[in-house]
């Protein structure tokens, strides 16, 4: 069985439908085993505490230096052999020493249509306003493999959603969460796990 680890900093809406996806039969290949929050308000760890998910909270400014932040991560990561990540709302650039050590085997969704709005200051409710302010009629979501480029790696799946008149951003981002990031998400997560799986075989 895949052991999947998920970091979050938020809300954790991407979370709760990863745990639903895992009960539904949705997610078979592998089981989440752990969450990581940089954030220890966040709402996330309360969702993962409630699906008896054990949790762990690293916060950035509490190391000297970026690379003793992520080694405290990564020796986590280690005592709970953790087989792949997912990034579900995590609001920190991983390093590419980090993301070296799990090559092809993070995964992130990012709520547009990449490379559409992506990249360094394309976060969060951030992607929303831009997508309004330019006047696309068409956004979505992405998951794709995560590297030390912000947004950069290979994708794995996309959903579009339709902009409708009189959209906010606020009404918008819960549109492409409910149409699209809680959707494919845990689709590519199986799509990934599996493939892993039959590696470990
Ligand atoms: C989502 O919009 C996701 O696309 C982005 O950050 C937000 C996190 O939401 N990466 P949640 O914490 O999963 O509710």
């Amino acid at each position: 069985m895949v052991r999947i680890a998920v970091f979050v900093s938020g809300g954790g809406t991407n979370l709760q439908a990863l745990i639903d996806a895992e009960k539904n039969g949705i997610i078979k290949s592998g089981k989440i085993t752990l969450v990581i929050s940089d954030n220890e308000n966040a709402f996330a760890l309360q969702r993962a505490k409630k699906a008896g998910i054990s949790t762990k909270t690293v916060i950035r400014n509490q190391h000297p230096t970026q690379s003793s932040f992520e080694n405290e991560i990564l020796k986590i990561l280690e005592d709970e052999r953790i087989d792949m990540i997912i990034l579900a709302g995590f609001m920190r650039i991983l390093s590419e020493d980090f993301t070296g050590h799990y090559e092809n085997r993070i995964i992130n969704i990012h709520p547009s249509l990449i490379p559409s709005f992506a990249g360094k200051g394309y976060f969060g409710i951030h992607v929303h306003e831009a997508a309004l302010k330019y006047g696309v009629k068409v956004t979505g979501a992405t998951v794709h493999f995560v590297n030390e480029i912000p947004d950069g790696g290979r994708i794995i799946m996309q959903k579009a959603v339709e902009v409708k008149e009189n959209d906010t951003p606020e009404v918008l981002q819960k549109r492409v969460m409910e149409e699209a990031e809680w959707i494919i998400l845990p689709q590519a997560a199986e799509m990934i796990a599996g493939k892993l799986k039959q590696t470990e075989a």
